[in-house]
């Protein structure tokens, strides 16, 4: 396997949790309410699989590799492209959960920003795939040599070992600062 394939097997995972958000936010408009647990578990997915485990990769093996070579400049644009939509999508994810607290909380008029937040990642995420799928991660192959690809896939699998602890290991360590 390519070093882009689990990264390319993650986005698949990602886009059918994209297919479940689609179909909350319709229920949502619907029902005119929203089960803030299935926001946490949205944020839950969006902020350990997406963010920590796929952009992780993304960002801390895949990007700081390729800074070290000589990209053309259309592919530097579009790597810098990529890292202002992680920022951007974690910047939604934020306004999501405060408006899940809130909604939590009695709220209602926080429901219409739970909506607005939910559509703005089902609008841009598959876009940010796409550039990637097609346009970036063909490109970067260029740049590696073989035995730099098979690293980097080891260096992959790495990081995803150590995933599932960490997560646990945040959840013990956000219990015991409360
Ligand atoms: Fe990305
Ligand atoms: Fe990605």
């Amino acid at each position: 396997m390519q070093a882009r394939g689990p990264l390319m097997i993650e986005h698949r995972l990602i886009e059918r949790m994209i297919g479940v958000i689609k179909d909350a936010i319709k229920q949502i408009e619907k029902t005119n309410q929203v089960d803030p647990v299935f926001i946490d578990t949205a944020v839950d997915f969006i902020r350990m699989y997406a963010d920590r485990t796929h952009h992780g990769k993304e960002e801390d093996i895949l990007f700081r590799d390729l800074k070290k070579k000589p990209m053309s400049a259309d592919d530097r644009r579009l790597m810098d492209e990529l890292i202002a939509d992680h920022v951007f999508g974690r910047q939604n994810t934020k306004e999501l959960i405060d408006a899940n607290t809130r909604y939590r909380n009695g709220d209602k008029s926080a429901l219409p920003i739970i909506v607005s937040t939910l559509s703005t990642l089902v609008d841009f995420y598959p876009k940010h795939i796409q550039k990637e799928d097609k346009v970036f991660f063909p490109a970067f192959r260029a740049y590696l040599t073989e035995g730099e690809d098979q690293e980097m896939l080891e260096e992959f699998l790495e990081f995803d070992r150590k995933m599932i602890h960490e997560k646990y290991l945040r959840v013990v360590e956000s219990y015991e600062k409360q």
